[in-house]
Formats: C-alpha cells, structure tokens, sequence
C-alpha cells in the first residue's frame, strides 16, 4: 500500500532575520518564497510575531500577493493578529505559543487551559475561509482539546525529539519519538488532518515522513543555514528526496 502524499511547507523566517540583522533590504523572504515554490515546495509558512523579529507586515502583504502555492500564516492568538489574518485570509492560521523572551517557539500551545477562548477565537477565521491549525505537543489531552475548539489540523512540536538526536541521547529521543507516533495516530484518529515541525534537519526528517497519518511537515530554520552552503533551492530539493525516500 503506499502512502498517501506528504506536503512539505517551507518556513521563511529566518530570510527575513538575515535582511533585518543589517536593516538591508536583502536577503528577500519573497523571493526566498518563489525559490521555494520552483524547487518543490507544497507550501511557504510565515510567523509574524508581536515583536516582528523577522517577518514584517510588508511581507505578508508581498506574500500573499507574490506565491501561488497556500500560505500558512503562524501567529499567536491576539486581537491584533486575527484582525491581520481576517484581512489576508490566508489558506491556513497556525496558532502558536509566543513568549517575547524566548529564541523560538519553545512549546505547544496549551488548548485544554483555554479552550473556551480558542473556540471563540478560532470561529471568525474558519468562517473566513482559513484552515486553523494548532501548533501542540503529544499530550493526548491537548489533542482531544484541540478537536473540541473546532481546529481543523494539529501540528505537533518535533523540537523536543531534534533537540535530544543533537543532545546525542538516543534512547531518551526513542522515548520522545514514540510519544509522537502515539500522538499523530490519536489525532488522525479523531478526524484532524495533522502536520509535524520544528528543528527538522537532513538527519531527523525520516522517522516523520514515514509516518502514513502525516500529511505536512514545516521546515525553516535548517533549510535557510543550509542554503548559505548549498543554495535555497537544492537544500529544499535535498529535503524533498529525503521526504520521498523515507515515505516509500
Ligand atoms: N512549525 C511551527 C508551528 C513553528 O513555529 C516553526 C518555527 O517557526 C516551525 C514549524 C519551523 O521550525 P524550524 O524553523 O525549526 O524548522
């Protein structure tokens, strides 16, 4: 039996961190955006933060007017930032955790503790047109949450499992790993359609693309360093082998 496709969605952000490090107007995130879409991207994700680090306004505007291919528009969960995607409509809302002091997104979001909120939150958006997506962790709790605020998709964090291969702490990373798999089967298995990211790399993509229930992976911060050996476009290519290799 093979399975079915696996979407990789490609995160620029960390273009967008490079053109502001100097105030530049290089390095570009759109055209990082259509380099993407020419080497085989399913998908480009943008996180326009409150403090806006590295995505500005500007560039969601470009975005959605520059890329044929779906963006999938990550943002925390605040007036100003639903205000901005029910003006976009982007094809996909991605609600993540966003701390001011922390360097990424360090966890998922805590949907069981503010699920009526979510709900609310959530229904403007949907009815919109957007797909919303919950950026979480494997606790079967916050995906049977996740179902009842009314989210389409789950994306589960894979930042803990990298973290542990770099750590060099292989069994701790199989404990981690298998949690996922847990996760992902339950999601799919109440009716969410659900996507995996986080610190993906060349050597950690694997185990995720074999997984059938799996439908998109979001990668950015690994595919971005790479390109300053390889170029944009052959490590997406790269990315996309190693995807279609493991999916079988
Ligand atoms: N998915 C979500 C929800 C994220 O917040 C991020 C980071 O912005 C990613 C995927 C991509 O992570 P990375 O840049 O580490 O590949």
């Amino acid at each position: 039996m093979t399975n079915p496709p696996l979407r990789l969605g490609v995160n620029i952000d960390h273009v967008a961190t490079l053109r502001n490090a100097r105030g530049s107007a290089y390095p570009d995130p759109v055209r990082a955006a259509l380099v993407a879409q020419e080497a085989g991207a399913d998908g480009i994700t943008a996180h326009l933060r409150e403090d806006r680090r590295h995505i500005i306004d500007l560039d969601i505007e470009r975005l959605m007017e520059a890329i044929a291919l779906p963006l999938n528009f990550e943002m925390a969960a605040t007036a100003e930032m639903q205000a901005i995607a029910l003006r976009h409509r982007p094809h996909a809302v991605c609600l993540v955790p966003e701390k001011r002091e922390e360097r990424t997104t360090e966890g998922g979001l805590d949907v069981a503790s503010d699920a009526n909120r979510l709900t609310g939150f959530i229904a403007p958006l949907r009815e919109a047109g957007c797909r919303v997506s919950l950026f979480i962790g494997h606790d079967p709790r916050q995906i049977e949450a996740a179902v009842r605020v009314g989210a389409a998709v789950v994306e589960l964090h894979t930042g803990q499992y990298c973290e542990l291969i770099a750590e060099g702490r292989p069994d701790a990373a199989a404990e981690e790993l298998a949690a996922l798999r847990k996760g992902v089967a339950l999601a799919h298995a109440a009716g969410l359609e659900v996507h995996a990211g986080h610190g993906l790399s060349f050597d950690t993509v694997a185990p995720f693309a074999a997984m059938s229930e799996l439908r998109e992976l979001n990668i950015g911060h690994f595919l971005v360093s790479e390109a300053v050996f390889m170029g944009l476009g052959p490590a997406i290519a790269e990315m996309r082998r190693l995807m279609d290799d493991a999916r079988g």
